[in-house]
């Protein structure tokens, strides 16, 4: 069967659906089923969904848990985690019910900045462009007035506009680096919109300055995009008791809990190879929001890893430290997060997970998902420095390998019971179905 298709993406939804599975599939009224299973029932719905991207078959369904009993700033919340790995939104909640004991988390937005550029080259020196820069900053930002007009009414817009010379990297390579304010949008829209027209209102100016040769005049725009990487787009989280109220842990004392916690977390400072999985804990619930929020966890995750790298080496993105008898544990984390605008008005289960943190701005989203990667930060380390990691996750995973093994109900229940007390493995469940039979 040929593989190669002209015009697909003008096919109807029904001839994709039959030109993939009759062309990939072993059993193509099976792989048809299985894409009208997971279709929504409602046209309308489906077809909003369908409408997010090119060549749309079906829908990919994740979990949506929550986690309740989170007390953030003295206020309770229950987060909405979408996540397929089975022990995060346990462990949230493991965590929510420990800190809550605890007095809680404690937040601070410390930046808000979002970051976009104009990569360009100007083939003349280095202080023409300079000069022409500065005599024309106000009318580049003039040209774009009707762009940002509405934003400066949400409070936002842009906040800083300089010419940056990067000769060094290639020849003749300058940038208008811009700063933006972007209200409660992620707001990549709109940067990338401000900056387009900006790079425009470059080309059209030095087009006309009479003081510059024909290439001087020519300038090349090779690109206009928002950046992802958000160092001034930050926000803390932070927990904090007295030692001894840390309380034991599996037998470990309060005392030497503070001080195993502690070494992990200088392990994970100063060896990558931990600081990777370290962070990919903390990620477990930062993507967890960010999905059932309808934000943009690729961008998230590309800003959040730069930051960790940015003395040059990949470092934790969590801190912990005993003062004055004091055990405080807290990370700093670059988060551009939107409430209003991309998928929140279009995305049902959005506005759902929206309703249920009460309708966060921008900020505050920020700091409920700056929470979420703590407390599975703290779960995974309690876990690792304690009784180890698979203990919790393989319980959790349980009901995965029964599901693997296809064990029925009754199966289930009396394997949940059993593997209480017994240590869990895909083996041990395999003979433990075959033992209780239904
Ligand atoms: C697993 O998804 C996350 C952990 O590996 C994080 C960590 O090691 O800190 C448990």
């Amino acid at each position: 069967m040929k593989k190669r298709i002209e015009g697909f993406s003008r096919f109807s939804k029904q001839e994709k659906i039959e030109w993939i599975t009759a062309t990939y599939f072993k059993d193509p009224e099976k792989g048809k089923e299985l894409l009208s299973t997971y279709q929504n029932t409602d046209p309308l719905i489906q077809k909003r969904h369908d409408e997010f991207i090119e060549n749309s078959l079906t829908n990919f369904y994740f979990p949506l848990g929550v986690a309740p009993n989170f007390l953030i700033n003295g206020k309770n919340y229950t987060l909405p985690m979408t996540i397929e790995e089975s022990s995060v939104v346990a462990a949230a909640c493991k965590s929510a019910k420990f800190w809550g004991d605890r007095g809680g988390f404690k937040t601070r937005v410390i930046g808000t900045e979002k970051i976009g550029q104009v990569h360009f080259l100007f083939a003349g020196e280095t202080d023409k462009i300079i000069r022409f820069f500065s005599k024309h900053k106000e009318a580049l930002l003039r040209s774009i007035a009707a762009l940002t007009e509405n934003m400066e009414r949400r409070g936002g817009g842009i906040s800083g506009l300089e010419l940056r010379d990067k000769t060094d990297i290639l020849p003749n390579y300058f940038q208008l680096h811009v700063r933006f304010q972007t209200a409660d949008a992620m707001g990549a829209n709109f940067i990338n919109s401000c900056l387009e027209h900006l790079a425009a209102s470059l080309k059209d100016l030095a087009a006309k300055q009479t003081n510059f040769s024909k290439e001087e005049q020519d300038i090349e725009v090779v690109m206009s995009i928002l950046s992802n990487y958000v160092p001034n787009c930050l926000v803390e989280a932070k927990v904090s008791c007295p030692v001894e109220d840390l309380g034991e842990h599996d037998g470990v004392s309060a005392e030497l809990f503070a001080q195993k916690f502690i070494q992990a977390l200088r392990i994970a400072d100063g060896e990558p190879y931990r600081a990777v999985t370290h962070n990919k804990g903390i990620m477990n619930g930062v993507d967890a929001l960010v999905i059932a929020t309808g934000n943009d966890f690729r961008a998230v995750e590309a800003g959040v890893h730069a930051y960790a790298a940015r003395s040059g080496q990949y470092r934790s993105l969590s801190k912990a430290r005993v003062k004055e008898g004091v055990f405080e544990f807290w990370l700093t984390l670059p988060l551009a997060l939107g409430t209003v605008g991309g998928l929140t008005k279009l995305h049902p289960m959005v506005g759902w997970s929206l309703e249920l943190l009460e309708h966060p701005n921008a900020s505050e989203l920020m700091e409920i998902t700056a929470v979420a990667g703590l407390a599975q930060n703290f779960a995974a380390l309690r876990s690792l420095v304690t009784s180890g990691i698979q203990k919790g996750h393989m319980k959790m995973h349980l009901l995965n390998i029964l599901n693997q093994y296809e064990a029925t109900p009754k199966q289930k229940v009396k394997a949940v019971a059993y593997f209480k007390e017994q240590t869990v493995s895909a083996s041990a469940v395999q003979d433990f179905i075959q033992q209780n039979p239904d």
